[in-house]
């Protein structure tokens, strides 16, 4: 009786124990499941920006205090009700762009080019030609491309999966949660330099322009050493200057700025905004200035009223023409020989950029005459 009571017993608990661990065990099932899961997840998680200082932006509620405000047109509008907003998170960030903040001392020369969520092929045609990622005898070149957000809704959300492919190929996208539209060019800007304090701080020279520009990367690179000075300690704005530009007061213009916003008759000298160097001390000038002044429509005027309050000037120089080259006519506006001594051209198209790119490479120019001035070390 009592041994077969005992063996009762003991395979009832036996039983008890097998189903616990049993249980037990499914129950830890799922997370050694999604161990392994969250691992392939995180892969493709891009990075995600913690340390910015985010506000979300409210409209201004007294626009009407603005002087015939109801007169403006719908993107001077929009600028006034959001003016005062100028922080804007990172939905695509490239943390690793620099090397960390420690590594960033190693960038020479920081290609931060203006783009359109949709203007890919630009962006391609760039990578391929004068922005290509290297180093030009110790020269480190990095690029990155600075974008917002397309106003349209359906065509938002296509254009932040390209970005965010292209962002996984190359690494070379920074996109803010702002409409990318003419009027915020400048919080562009702004936002851009916040965003070399934090994750680009030494670099040495930063290339900032559009994105149908072509760059003559050898000879910038060139300029840029013959000045023989450290860029985190002394100034340089150069590009295509503008002294005793008017503000545009046609409603139509693209350029408009009514003049209850900006009563002066001349804006502060500037560059145009098309390609502009500057050295990392400038950059860095700018960003502390741009804290204090409100944000402005024109993008390029803008970092001029910056430099005006820092005590810094911007200079011209020969090699950067954001208007293109005036050519004598009957001559071809192709050949090679007229892009020789330029720093940079405006106004290229994708096969453009590729074919030039090629020509000075590729072919050494049997050019005769000089057509431009060769670029010198302008003195700042
Ligand atoms: C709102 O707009 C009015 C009129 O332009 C301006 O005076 C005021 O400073 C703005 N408020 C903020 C918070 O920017
Ligand atoms: C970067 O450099 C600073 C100062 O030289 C040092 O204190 C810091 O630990 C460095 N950070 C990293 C991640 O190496
Ligand atoms: C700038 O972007 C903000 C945020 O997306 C938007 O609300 C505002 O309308 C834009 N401003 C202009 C002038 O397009
Ligand atoms: C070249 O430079 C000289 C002297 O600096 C100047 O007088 C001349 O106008 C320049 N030529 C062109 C084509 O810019």
């Amino acid at each position: 009786m009592k041994p077969n009571f005992l063996y009762l017993l003991v395979t009832f608990l036996v039983t008890v124990i097998v189903l616990r661990t049993l249980l037990f065990s499914e129950a830890n099932q799922a997370p050694t499941v999604t161990a392994p899961a969250e691992k392939v997840v995180l892969r493709h998680v891009l990075p995600v920006i913690t340390d910015y200082p985010v506000v979300k932006c409210v409209e201004n509620t007294s626009t009407q205090n603005f002087p015939d405000f109801d007169g403006q047109p719908q993107n001077m509008k929009d600028f006034l009700t959001y003016r005062h907003c100028k922080s804007f998170p990172l939905i695509l960030d490239s943390p690793m762009k620099c090397n960390r903040v420690n590594g960033s001392n190693d960038v020479f020369l920081l290609l931060a080019i203006k783009t359109a969520p949709e203007n890919y092929d630009r962006r391609e045609a760039i990578r391929k030609t004068w922005g290509e990622e290297k180093s030009y005898g110790g020269a480190k070149v990095k690029l990155i491309f600075l974008s917002g957000v397309s106003r349209n809704k359906e065509k938002a959300k296509r254009m932040m999966q390209l970005l965010e492919a292209e962002s996984h190929t190359y690494g070379d996208i920074l996109q803010w949660d702002f409409e990318d539209t003419f009027y915020n060019l400048t919080l562009k800007q702004v936002l851009f330099h916040k965003w070399m304090d934090l994750r680009c701080p030494g670099a040495q020279f930063i290339f900032n322009g559009d994105d149908d520009v072509f760059v003559n990367a050898v000879n910038v690179i060139t300029y840029l050493r013959g000045l023989e000075f450290d860029g985190l300690q002394k100034h340089l704005f150069v590009g295509a200057l503008n002294i005793g530009m008017p503000p545009v007061r046609e409603k139509y213009s693209k350029y408009y700025v009514p003049e209850q916003l900006f009563p002066g008759d001349y804006y502060a000298p500037y560059c145009g905004g098309g390609g502009i160097l500057m050295s990392g001390f400038t950059g860095n000038a700018i960003s502390r200035e741009s804290a204090r002044i409100p944000l402005f429509p024109i993008d390029d005027a803008y970092l001029g009223m910056c430099l005006k309050k820092a005590g810094l000037s911007p200079d011209n120089h020969e090699g950067i023409r954001t208007f293109g080259i005036n050519m004598p006519n009957a001559v071809d506006s192709f050949d090679p020989c007229y892009y020789r001594d330029m720093l940079m051209v405006h106004r290229f198209i994708p096969y453009e950029m590729l074919i030039m790119w090629k020509a000075l490479k590729f072919t050494t120019p049997n050019c005769k005459t000089q057509i431009v001035n060769r670029t010198k070390p302008a003195q700042p």
